[in-house]
């Protein structure tokens, strides 16, 4: 049989190797973490992450050929493949900080897997990484290999959060970098022996490592990419009237374009986007290709410019100043389906609400109050550092209030604001939101996902993104 050991239990190492055991029977799965907690979660009735469709997949394989264990050590030394999937996060001290990928959870667990192999590994790289950091973990492993040999792989993971379920059941695409040596290759047709349970043949793609490295990076730069390019549209046609909908609609048509990501919103989030640019920013500067870095640092400025411009629209339109006026924030996870905060665009519009006295009522139906006052007392990049696992700060924010009903987030504020595109949202009872709301009341639609015309008809003053007044 053969074993799989997954280092990392979080968002991609729990959801991908909860897939891998169910389709591939033959194959006894462990995934293994430092942080108890999240061990004894994904043992329970109530997993660490909240992701459609994962609880029935982690339960019919939980016990059989999947287990979640903090034996680290055991597992990796028992294990024929081990994939390492642990946070890769920005840098926040020292050479490249606030850019370069902090390897230090990397570099550890490679060390440790050098320290307790006893049998030849092929050791995947799932997390997202530098270009170039196999080489680095191949140095590790080689100058510690006690006989042992490695082979290196590189096997990104694609997936988004809220339908990661169904991202590794149907993948565009799973992609395996490895060495073009003869072991290189055995070691390549070893994992896509793996993805071929359910993956069909011509959707498993085979390139070199850099190669491998360097498309994970690529393909969310190309993605927020296009969510910046929508973003910065969205300006213009506040300025000039016309409708950012309408644009994309007419642009996605051509079929060159494509119709989808390109949804102008409040600004893109989550725990990659950012980090994976910057990351390539630094990349491109060690290489010393500036232009390159400056070309792809703009994708962020305009998404940091589309925060602020929404924040100041809502303070200029409600009369300049929403000191001590209190504003109902609906939806706080940075895309719907999920209960991740990182790097949420509602961090930074609640900050800058707050910072101009805002007094702020804030729901989302998947985030807890103790997430929501740590993201709005922790400093940028700190969230994917240990810290992030250790209980919220007694420093709370005061002028927030975060309650679990959309209805109690309303009743008397002066405006509200969808920061999440929830669907639950589309359908409040609107009526009874005015009538319990200050006036006038504004809506202000960080997601373009309200039916404006009927909130107008209602008396509600709406802006959305990109569009008309
Ligand atoms: P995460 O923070 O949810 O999970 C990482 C886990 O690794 C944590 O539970 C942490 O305790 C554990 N860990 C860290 N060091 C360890 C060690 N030495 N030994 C054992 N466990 C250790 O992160 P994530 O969102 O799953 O992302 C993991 C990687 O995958 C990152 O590089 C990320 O860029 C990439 N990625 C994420 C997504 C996503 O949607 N979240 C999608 C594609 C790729
Ligand atoms: C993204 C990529 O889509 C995945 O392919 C990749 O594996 C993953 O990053 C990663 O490497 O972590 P994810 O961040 O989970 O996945 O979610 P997305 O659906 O890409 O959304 C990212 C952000 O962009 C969200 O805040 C979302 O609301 C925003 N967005 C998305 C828009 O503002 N407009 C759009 O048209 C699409």
């Amino acid at each position: 049989m053969v074993k799989i050991c997954c280092i990392g239990a979080g968002y991609v190492g729990g959801p991908t190797m909860a897939v891998i055991a169910l389709n591939c029977p033959s194959i006894e799965v462990a995934v293994v973490d430092i942080s108890v907690s999240r061990i004894s979660a994904w043992n329970g009735d109530q997993l660490p992450i909240y992701e459609p469709g994962l609880d029935e997949v982690v339960k019919q394989c939980r016990g059989k050929n999947l287990f979640f264990s903090t034996d680290v050590e055991k597992h990796v030394s028992e294990a024929d493949i081990i994939f390492v999937s642990v946070n890769t996060p920005t840098k926040t001290q020292g050479l490249g900080a606030g850019k370069a990928a902090d390897l230090t959870y990397w570099e550890s667990a490679a060390r440790m897997i050098a320290d307790v192999s006893k049998s030849n590994k092929i050791v995947v790289e799932k997390s997202t990484v530098p270009v170039k950091t196999a080489e680095a973990i191949e140095r590790i492993l080689r100058h510690n290999s006690k006989g042992i040999k490695y082979q290196i792989l590189s096997n990104p993971e694609f997936l988004a959060e809220g339908t990661a379920i169904q991202d590794l059941f149907n993948p565009d695409r799973v992609l395996i970098g490895g060495r073009e040596t003869p072991e290189g290759l055995k070691a390549i047709q070893a994992l896509k022996d793996v993805y071929a349970h359910w993956v069909p043949e011509d959707r498993i793609i085979t390139t070199n490592l850099w190669s491998a490295e360097l498309s994970k990076l690529a393909a969310n730069a190309f993605l927020a990419q296009r969510i910046s390019s929508v973003n910065a549209m969205s300006a213009l046609c506040e300025a000039t009237g016309a409708d950012v909908s309408q644009v994309s609609h007419a642009v996605g048509k051509d079929s060159r374009i494509g119709p989808k990501f390109l949804n102008a919103s409040v600004g893109f989030g989550g725990s990659c986007f950012q980090k994976d640019i910057l990351n390539l920013v630094y990349v491109c500067e060690c290489n010393g290709l500036l232009e390159v870095a400056t070309y792809w640092k703009q994708v962020i400025k305009v998404n940091d410019y589309q925060k602020n411009r929404f924040v100041n629209r809502i303070v200029s339109s409600m009369f300049n100043t929403v000191s001590g006026k209190k504003i109902a924030i609906l939806g706080f996870a940075f895309k719907k389906d999920t209960g991740d905060t990182r790097e949420t665009p509602a961090i930074d519009v609640c900050k800058g609400l707050l910072s101009d006295k805002a007094r702020l009522s804030i729901y989302d139906p998947q985030v807890t109050e103790d997430q929501i006052q740590r993201d709005l007392t922790m400093n940028k990049f700190d969230w994917d550092h240990p810290i992030h696992l250790q209980p919220a700060s007694p420093t709370s924010v005061k002028q927030v209030t975060v309650v679990w009903d959309a209805y109690a987030a309303t009743k008397d504020a002066h405006a509200l604001c969808v920061l999440t595109e929830w669907d639950e949202f589309k359908t409040l009872d609107y009526r009874r939101i005015f009538d319990n709301m200050q006036k006038p009341a504004f809506v202000f639609d960080g997601r373009n996902i309200m039916n404006v015309e009927m909130l107008r008809e209602i008396g509600f003053i709406v802006y959305s993104i990109g569009k008309p007044l």
